[in-house]
Parts: C-alpha cells; sequence; structure tokens
C-alpha cells in the first residue's frame, strides 16, 4: 500500500498568514488521508498474512525550512509519527510501516515554483549530490520498501534525498557564484550601439572607435546624454554585494560565455573585475557576449527556445595557472580523453602527469558522471597547486566548435570507449609547442590592432579615447602630408 497522495497548497504560508481552512485542508489530505489509507490497508493485510505501508512524508518532516509552508510542514511530521507508531503497533502481525523522505524532485511542479535559476541554485547548494532527484528515483525507493527485499524494515523514515538531510557543509564542485537575473531593458543596453557607461566614481562615459571614426567637429562626448547612461540600480547592487563577498574580485559570464575576446580593453588586461564599471565594459565590449544574446542557437538543430531568461554570473576570482587548466573529452558517459589547456610547454607537468590523470579521473567518477545529465560533453578543470583539489570551470559541447586542442576532431569522434583507453596529453618539449604555435593565434577576429593595443595600455577608458582621437588626428596629418607630397 503506498499512500503517496498528499498536497501543497500554494496559500501555505508562515504561522501568521496561513488561514486556517488552508490549514484543515492539508491537515485533512495529509494526514488524515494518510491514516485511512492504513486503515483499510491493515484490515485487508491481517486477511492475507501481512504486507508493507509506505506513507510519503518530506525531507521537511526533518528539518526546518527559511521558507515557511508551515501546513504543509506539520503535516509531514504527523505523517513520520504516525507511522512509527503504527510500525510498533501492527509489528507482530507481519505488517510493516515506512515513511518514504524525498529531498527536492525535478518535477514540473517544484520547477515552475522555482522558476529561476538563481532559486534552483539557492536550493542546490543545500543538496550534497548538487542535483534535484528525479521521480524515478523515488519510485525506486518505494520499490524497495514495498518488495520483500526490505523485509527487516520497519518504522523508518527512510530518505531518497541526496545525502540533503545529512549535509552540514556540502562539497564544493566550481568557484563561488553568484546569479544575477538581467531584465529584458538590460539586454536592451548591451545589444545598444555605444559604449556607455556607469559614472560611479569612474572614469566619464566615453564614446565608441566609430563614434570618435565619424565625429569631424562635433565632440563626440556631446551625443551622450543622461539617458544613454546606465542606471540599473538593482543589477549595481547586486554586483557590489557579490565583489564584496567574494574578497574584492569578480570573474563575469553570461548564461554561456564569459567577455574572454573583450579583455584586451580593460586596465589589467584580464577578466578581474572590481565595480560593476569593470562588468559593464567588459560586457558591452565583448563578440561573445553578443554571440550569447543573438546567435546562441545559431547551429541548432531544435527550434530557439522562446523567452530565453538570461543571467549575470559572478564567479568568486581566483588567480588560475594556466598550465594547471585541462580539458576533459567525455564519450557514452566516460571519460576518454585529457588535454593540457594552455599549449606551452611546462616541463613540471611531465612530472606529475600520472597523479593529474588520477586526481582529474576521479573528480569525474565522484561529481560529473552522475550528476551531469548529457552522455556526450566536454568539461574544463582546475587542478589546484597543491593537487589536493580539482575545480570545474566550464561545459563545452562534444563537437568541432570546441577546441579539441590536443586532440584531433576525428580522434574523438572515432574514439571506440570499449577497446581504447582514455590518456592525459601534455606537451612534452619546447619544439612540440613551438609546432602548435605556428597555427592561427585565438580570437584573431576579435582583436583590435596591436597600435590600438599600444595606446591603450594601463589607462582608463577616458584617456584611451583620448589619445585615440589625438594619434587620429595625428595620422590624418600624416596623410595629409604624403597627399601633398604626392
Ligand atoms: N573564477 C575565475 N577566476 C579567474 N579566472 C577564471 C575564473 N573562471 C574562469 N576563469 C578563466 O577564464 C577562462 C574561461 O572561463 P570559462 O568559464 O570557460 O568561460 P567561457 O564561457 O568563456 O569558455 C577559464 O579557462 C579560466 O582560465
Ligand atoms: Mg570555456
Amino acid at each position: 500500500m503506498f499512500n503517496n497522495a498528499g498536497i501543497m497548497h500554494p496559500q501555505d504560508d508562515n504561522a501568521l498568514n496561513t488561514e486556517e481552512k488552508i490549514w484543515n485542508l492539508t491537515m485533512d489530505i495529509n494526514v488524515k488521508g494518510v491514516w485511512f489509507g492504513c486503515k483499510h490497508a491493515i484490515l485487508a493485510m491481517r486477511k492475507t498474512g501481512g504486507g508493507s505501508i509506505i506513507n510519503t512524508a518530506s525531507f521537511v518532516a526533518l528539518m526546518g525550512a527559511a521558507t515557511p509552508q508551515l501546513a504543509y510542514t506539520a503535516s509531514k511530521g504527523a505523517v513520520l509519527a504516525m507511522t512509527r507508531e503504527l510500525a510498533m503497533v501492527h509489528a507482530r502481525e507481519n505488517i510493516r510501516f515506512n515513511s518514504l523522505c524525498p529531498g527536492p524532485i525535478r518535477t514540473p511542479l517544484l520547477m515552475d515554483f522555482l522558476n529561476t535559476e538563481e532559486k534552483k541554485q539557492r536550493r542546490l547548494v543545500h543538496v550534497p549530490q548538487g542535483r534535484f532527484g528525479e521521480a524515478i528515483e523515488q519510485a525506486n525507493g518505494a520499490l524497495f520498501l514495498a518488495s520483500d527485499e526490505s523485509s527487516f524494515v520497519t518504522g523508518t523514515d527512510f530518505r531518497v534525498d541526496g545525502g540533503l538531510s545529512a549535509a552540514y557543509v556540502t562539497p564544493e564542485v566550481t568557484f563561488k557564484s553568484k546569479i544575477i537575473p538581467l531584465s529584458t531593458e538590460f539586454i536592451d543596453y548591451l545589444n545598444a550601439d555605444g559604449i556607455y557607461l556607469p559614472t560611479d566614481g569612474q572614469p566619464q562615459a566615453a564614446a565608441t572607435i566609430e563614434e570618435l571614426d565619424s565625429s569631424d567637429e562635433d565632440d563626440a562626448t556631446n551625443d551622450i546624454t543622461q539617458e544613454n547612461i546606465p542606471h540599473f540600480p538593482q543589477v549595481e547592487q547586486a554586483i557590489r554585494q557579490a565583489i564584496d563577498e567574494f574578497g574584492g574580485a569578480v570573474f563575469p559570464k553570461l548564461n554561456w560565455s564569459s567577455p574572454r575576446d573583450a579583455a584586451w580593453i580593460t586596465a589589467t588586461q584580464s577578466l578581474k573585475c572590481t565595480s560593476p564599471f569593470d562588468v559593464y565594459l567588459l560586457l558591452k565590449s565583448s563578440d561573445f557576449i553578443n554571440h550569447d544574446l543573438n546567435h546562441a542557437f545559431d547551429h541548432c538543430q531544435q527550434q530557439e527556445p522562446t523567452n530565453i531568461s538570461y543571467n549575470l554570473i559572478l564567479r568568486k576570482w581566483h588567480d588560475l595557472q594556466p598550465s594547471l587548466e585541462f580539458r576533459c573529452f567525455v564519450k557514452n558517459k566516460e571519460l576518454i580523453g585529457i588535454s593540457q589547456r594552455d599549449l606551452t610547454y611546462y616541463d613540471f607537468l611531465l612530472d606529475i602527469q600520472q597523479e593529474l590523470e588520477t586526481k582529474i579521473y576521479e573528480f569525474f567518477e565522484d561529481h560529473i558522471r552522475d550528476g551531469f545529465p548529457g552522455t556526450e560533453y566536454v568539461f574544463d578543470v582546475y587542478v589546484q597547486q597543491d593537487r589536493q583539489k580539482v575545480w570545474l570551470v566550464d561545459f563545452n559541447p562534444f563537437d568541432t566548435t570546441t577546441d579539441g586542442l590536443l586532440y584531433s576532431w576525428n580522434e574523438l569522434l572515432t574514439f571506440d570507449v570499449n577497446n581504447q583507453e582514455p590518456e592525459i596529453r601534455i606537451i612534452a618539449s619546447t619544439i612540440e609547442a613551438s609546432e602548435i604555435a605556428c597555427n592561427a593565434p585565438r580570437f584573431a577576429t576579435n582583436m583590435v590592432p596591436k597600435d590600438v593595443i599600444d595606446l591603450s595600455d594601463g589607462r582608463s577608458i577616458a584617456e584611451f579615447a583620448e589619445e585615440f582621437q589625438r594619434a587620429m588626428a595625428l595620422s590624418a596629418t600624416h596623410l595629409d602630408d604624403t597627399d601633398d607630397s604626392d
């Protein structure tokens, strides 16, 4: 007998706001319903010599939540107490009673309730396995309790919760991050032409190169009205809070990509952001961000989903050593190869090659294989210098659009999981490194001429704009000179 029916009423709230009729309705269904179910099952099982009764409770009957649904929680607590007592009363009649305590399950109901990525992540930090449960996993729990395989199991609070109710500190698999939902107005700002930046004590808003180009006699900054300057107090506050909480610096990302191609534009030539200004500048200058906003689904077979919600992800900044970043290829849920990411020769890597392979493999087994829903994918990791910990950095498609690094895609696509052994590939000499370096530099299409970068070196955007204008004027005079001499 599986007493699984129950409700969680949308108007179920805290002690002050929950109406009595919601309380009574919840208790009637979730507690009295289970009692009646048990009563009739006991009568039937007595005639047939015994059986197993499973009552669905919940993990909230074991631990408190700061998001109250008081009637529901109380009703599930009652299910636990009732089930335990029934188990004692009927133990000698060969009728077993157990409560099933599901953790959060990826049901449409819960996913509608946790309707933003931020809300989902807020829950998932508490789940040691790092994911929501699946309905089939509850069904298998109930199946065990219903079957004779559990013949000596009675009176338990049987938990199928990914370790949730046993958790104090959960494992960290990736860098600490904050998810900031972005409004359509903010997306419009990112899509709009021109780089207008907040004033917040940073250099004044600068004009874009195109505007400087086209400004003959007008002062280009005249075009910048108050309206152009972005004003998103909520986003700005959230960015400031994340920077504070993460010790002063963050690494920004949108849903899929980071603005890596725009690092050249910042004073530090990196993605290290210490103010909302830094974040805005990178997002506005990046083609990769534009790709996320407007072309992310260009090569997908499925239709582009409508209503994509965009989020700004801010990760705690870590000074990562490029030599310890690795890319891992997964096929049929098996790790088939690992490649060094920064294709430079690092002699120390050769000495620790075996250790690195073992560490990354263990990380895959412990955290990725059963946690990630795909069967074919690529993931990037960072191995801490002391090799005590591996961090997840990113996921990529198992496809030629992802750089295979020291693997060719032909090798990866034809890799025979059953007959070939995975390996870790590391550059073994400077000669090998220089052979590889003969390939085109990365992001060549996103780059600006070196002269422009030299001008920008170490300057704020406003200074850079001035310098750029001066350089342009200078080259124009030179051109005039040459014209004359022609
Ligand atoms: N929290 C961080 N702090 C510093 N650098 C980071 C951080 N996260 C990622 N990086 C660096 O940025 C690179 C790109 O990050 P990734 O998450 O893969 O973004 P993308 O979507 O652009 O591929 C990583 O390979 C790593 O070198
Ligand atoms: Mg990446």
